[in-house]
């Protein structure tokens, strides 16, 4: 069957088998490697994507139910070649972990701060615990988020737009 998403602003078609998930598409039929395929068990949170505003684990969503739907993976995050506040935040703040990990934190990130640009600490580890990392601490995440949560304030008060804006489900 053919798939049609919009994918990161652009429409993108896509020849795809019944049991291939988004995440396999993405990565294989569409090129864009940024999710991960870590343990494609909805476990880990490295294949974070959003999907019509909301984050999900791209490793569980079929490709099918995917047709027609708008969706921004981490190489969407960035416009005219500047970083997203999150990412730049996650350099400045020596966060950039493993490139597993990595992606999957920085769309999660960028999804809290958009949901809830005021998110305290707390808020952001219980938001970071589907993302994991057995290899390294939080801390420098924590604070990463914590310069973002600044830099995605805009002058209105209200956070960077990231996917479409819709009211979004925490990732399946
Ligand atoms: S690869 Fe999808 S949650 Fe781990
Ligand atoms: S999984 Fe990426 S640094 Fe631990």
């Amino acid at each position: 069957m053919i798939v049609t998403m919009e994918v990161n602003g652009e429409p993108r078609s896509a020849e795809v088998a019944g049991w291939e998930s988004l995440l396999w598409v993405l990565r294989e039929r569409l090129g864009l490697l940024g999710a991960k395929d870590a343990c494609l068990q909805g476990e880990c949170g490295s294949c974070s994507v959003l999907v019509d505003g909301d984050l999900v684990c791209a490793c569980l969503v079929m490709a099918a139910d995917a047709e027609g739907a708008q969706v921004t993976t981490v190489e969407g995050l960035a416009s005219s070649g500047d970083l997203h506040p999150v990412q730049r935040s996650f350099v400045d703040q020596g966060a950039v972990q493993c490139g597993y990990c990595t992606p999957g934190l920085i769309v999660a990130t960028a999804h809290l701060l958009e949901q809830d640009p005021d998110a305290s600490d707390t808020d952001v580890r219980e938001a970071l615990a589907g993302n994991l990392c057995r290899c390294t601490g939080y801390g420098a995440l924590v604070r990463a988020v914590a310069a973002a949560r600044t830099a995605t304030a805009t002058d209105d008060g209200s956070a960077a737009p990231v996917g479409d804006g819709a009211d979004r489900e925490v990732r399946s």
